[in-house]
């Protein structure tokens, strides 16, 4: 068993006990500037050392080679030297991130243990979610977590960007919506939006950091806030088996800020509607680089079945019109028509109810893929104890590490491969959540068990593949990420490194 603090764990991790390179301030890094970079400032949050910009003593060399699958990466570190090589820049940014890791105090100084690791992801896409509907969290909240998501070996970051307590990107084509849709939050918490050029700025942090963004637009459910901006397109709320979660009542016309869902529809069908589907998601798509725009599609229990799937057929349409990828909740695998290709995204529970499973495999029929967001193991917004301040509890919480850990992606849903899986994400719903803060409590450490279902092998497929060598490897993690300014709580599951 490695006992190196390594998270996701990679896919070859070969020590030399006793050996280490001796990381001080005339160590030079060279190769690749951009991974360059990234060192440096990794290296001087870390160990507070200045590296020389000079070939010094020793060095530790970085460049993209081409060889390996994508994403992948190759590192070395002997006594004399730290080569690190990437099968593209994603890679090799993933092997500075490793770096990261490994660099540990010690009675000689700043040092990083001589070992060879050979590194590639399991899944394309590995993402976290934050809801910025709920309560919204500012370009630098937005960064601060993407950041810490990418180093992790998160590749997407998908933002929940529209519910009923508020819609949070402005748009020329509908701007009622910044102007009246955006100003509430849940508990009457001062909501906010994005305007295109904070849109702008957070893709391009995104993409400094190899993570691709992924808007959502939620709909037909989850649109209260929507008739605040555009009455003609929303239906009355539909208070008939919905969820209160003992707050107020909706109202329509008025900001709502109660945690309760499955009341709010679009009016479907109404030409209206149809235009305003087209719009946003129209201006969405001018915005977005990445391929992939999420419609949402879940709890829509204000909508009959029949209208509802012919709303989320009759939307993925118009993303794929769009020159993009739709992706949508499992619910909406209940359609007949979807756009082939469409991405089902699963969020029921490790061992499915309700026939989730089965809406989830009508994706991969109709040509698309799934991505697993199992809700009892990487809800990332549940408990982690039960007197944890923050945090919901329905989804079987709360949710321990062990939990969160202990799940294997192929055995979640029956009939799916390694080949339907187009990867694994971990949502943070911010009913309760305002700050950055309250982010990093919820996360970590449980965020580092999504990584690791989402980039390393499958579970039990390797010696160190196990919660017991997680619970171990994630212990030496706290150092590194206390000094990047990460507030996470100390799990008593963990026996953490001081
Ligand atoms: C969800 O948790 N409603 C996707």
């Amino acid at each position: 068993m490695t006992s190196l603090p390594l998270v996701p764990l990679p896919s070859s991790v070969t020590p030399s006990p006793g050996a280490f390179f001796a990381l001080t301030a005339d160590v030079a890094v060279t190769g690749d500037a951009d991974a360059a970079g990234v060192l440096h400032r990794l290296i001087l949050t870390r160990t507070g050392l200045h590296l020389t910009a000079d070939p010094g003593r020793a060095v530790i060399d970085v460049a993209v080679d081409g060889d390996g699958p994508p994403e992948s990466y190759r590192m070395s570190v002997d006594e004399h030297r730290v080569s690190i090589r990437g099968a593209d820049a994603a890679g090799l940014f993933y092997g500075a991130q490793t770096l990261g890791q490994l660099i540990a105090g010690s009675p000689e100084g700043w040092v990083i243990p001589a070992v060879d690791i050979a590194d590639e992801p399991r899944f394309a896409y590995r993402g976290v979610m934050l809801d910025v509907a709920r309560h919204f969290h500012d370009v630098s909240t937005v960064t601060a977590y993407l950041e810490r998501a990418a180093s992790l070996k998160f590749n997407v970051l998908h933002l929940h960007l529209t519910d009923d307590q508020g819609w949070r990107l402005a748009l020329a084509s509908r701007p009622e919506l910044a102007a009246r849709a955006s100003s509430s939050a849940v508990g009457g918490d001062p909501g906010g939006f994005y305007t295109p050029d904070d849109y702008r700025a957070i893709i391009a942090h995104a993409a400094a950091n190899h993570m691709t963004v992924v808007p959502e637009f939620d709909m037909p459910g989850h649109t209260h806030a929507v008739g605040l901006a555009y009455p003609e397109v929303a239906a009355a709320p539909s208070l008939e088996g919905w969820d209160a979660a003992g707050g107020p009542t909706p109202v329509a016309g008025e900001p709502y800020s109660g945690m309760g869902v499955g009341f709010s529809s679009l009016r479907i069908g109404a030409p209206a509607t149809d235009a305003f589907v087209e719009d946003v998601l129209t201006e969405l798509a001018e915005l977005t680089p990445g391929p992939y725009l999420h419609f949402g599609g879940d709890e829509a229990h204000g909508t009959p079945a029949a209208d509802f799937a012919t709303f989320v057929a009759r939307t993925s349409r118009v993303i794929s019109r769009l020159g993009k990828t739709p992706v949508a909740w499992h619910e909406a695998g209940a359609a007949d028509d979807l756009a082939p290709g469409t991405i089902g995204q699963y969020w029921g529970f490790i061992t499915p109810t309700d026939g989730a499973d089965e809406r989830a495999r009508a994706f991969v029929a109709r040509g698309g893929r799934v991505i697993l967001s199992p809700a009892d193991a990487v809800y990332l917004d549940m408990k982690p104890t039960a007197d944890a301040p923050l945090g919901l509890t329905w989804a079987n919480g709360p949710t321990s590490l062990e939990r969160a850990y202990s799940w294997e992606p192929v055995d979640v849903v029956s009939g799916l491969t390694d080949d339907d899986i187009l990867g694994v994400e971990a949502p943070l719903w911010t009913e309760t959540v305002r700050d950055l803060d309250g982010i990093d409590a919820l996360a970590f450490p449980r965020i580092a068990a999504a990584a690791e279902a989402a980039w390393s092998v499958a579970t039990g497929a390797a010696d160190d593949r196990t919660w017991e060598s997680f619970r171990e490897r994630v212990s030496g993690l706290g150092p590194l990420w206390t000094t990047l300014g990460i507030r996470f709580p100390a799990s008593s599951e963990v026996a953490w490194t001081p």
